[in-house]
């Protein structure tokens, strides 16, 4: 099965397709990974996932969505997330982390919040601090030193948030960036804060370390991103990402979705047509033979389990039956197929 086949990103190899995709988890402390998150991301290695890409993790304090999200803001982060590294890479799973800036839908009440305008998401959040070229390159360092705090936990990708209604997307949006300076009103304008956030992380990483965008393609509102405006955002900035993680909404209250499985494989089997980009689908995509259409019909290079994964962190050593070895098994002696049997 093509879902049990290696896949290579620059100079990292997979070894299959399933991803496990960023999901906060909110038991952090003061950014500080705790041992919910050994033993969280610790399963998922031994649920034989190929990469497992850690949950949002803040670039400063204010970048955080919750209180008890991730962080990598300060030094003395770095130890934590070198546990979580040192366990996935010892149970076999590759792993990476996702940064991000959560932006105007910063829920803790002590911090300001910063959005490119002062436009708020909802009442919950309030009004947001319309950011100034300092502001901007405060948190543009932010990203670029949380890239090099990656590199010294060990990381072996990174992924850069930038859906979800967090701020490169508040940036990216039409909906919530009214700015007429140069990082509002035409697409290349709009792009300009994704593409500083880009250039300093990569400042900081070697030529052959693999990096991801995460992407909302459409905002399923009008006057905001659909599937057109994302390919031609995806164009001014693809030669600098190896892959493109295509999920989508989150930046605005009235978005109205259909949910069904696989809802958003075509939008990223869209990307990857019309852009020429390698992809990662994701969303309710639940079943390995799901997994194995989307790659059958290159409709996607990964696909990402995330809620089911929650549920069962074994699924694909259960369903993948006959292609998955458990790591254990071999570790403990144990005979294949007696783990397997059904
Ligand atoms: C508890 C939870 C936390 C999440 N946190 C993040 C996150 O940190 N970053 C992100 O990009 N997406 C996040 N997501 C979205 C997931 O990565 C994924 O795209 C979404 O759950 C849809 O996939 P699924 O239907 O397989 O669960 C989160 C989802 C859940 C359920």
């Amino acid at each position: 099965m093509k879902t049990f086949s290696p896949y290579n990103i620059k100079n990292l190899t997979l070894k299959n397709r399933v991803v496990m995709p960023p999901m906060c988890m909110n038991m952090a402390e003061d950014g500080h990974p705790t041992d919910f998150h050994y033993i969280h991301y610790g399963n998922a290695a031994l649920g034989e996932i190929g990469l497992i890409i850690v949950e949002a993790t803040g670039v400063t304090p204010e970048g955080r969505i919750l209180e008890r999200d991730l962080g990598l803001w300060r030094d003395d982060q770095i130890e934590g997330h070198k546990k979580i590294v040192d366990l996935s890479k010892k149970y076999g799973s590759s792993i990476g982390i996702q940064l991000g800036h959560a932006g105007r839908k910063c829920g803790i009440k002590s911090l300001t919040t910063y959005a490119p305008s002062p436009i708020m998401f909802n009442d919950h959040y309030g009004v947001p601090k319309e950011m100034n070229q300092e502001e901007i390159a405060r948190i543009v360092l932010g990203f670029q030193e949380a890239a090099r705090r990656s590199l010294e936990a060990g990381y072996e990708l990174i992924e850069i948030h930038g859906a979800h209604g967090y701020l490169i997307h508040q940036f990216l949006s039409p909906l919530s960036n009214h700015r007429t300076d140069e990082y509002g009103g035409s697409t290349e304008n709009r792009v300009r804060f994704l593409k500083e956030v880009t250039e300093a992380v990569k400042s900081v990483l070697p030529k052959d370390f693999p990096l991801i965008l995460r992407v909302s393609a459409t905002d399923y509102v009008e006057g905001g991103i659909d599937i057109k405006e994302m390919v031609k955002i995806i164009d001014l900035v693809k030669e600098e990402y190896d892959m493109i993680h295509v999920s989508s909404g989150g930046l605005h209250v009235d978005q109205e979705i259909t949910l069904y499985p696989g809802y958003q494989v075509k939008l990223s089997e869209t990307l990857k047509k019309e852009c020429g980009v390698e992809t990662i689908a994701v969303g309710l995509i639940t079943e390995v033979g799901q997994v194995e259409e989307i790659l059958q019909n290159n409709r996607a290079d990964l696909v990402a389990l995330g809620r089911v994964l929650l549920r069962d962190p074994f699924v694909i050593i259960r369903e993948g039956h006959g292609h998955v070895t458990p790591l254990f098994a071999y570790q403990r002696g144990f005979h294949v197929n007696w783990i397997q049997k059904k």
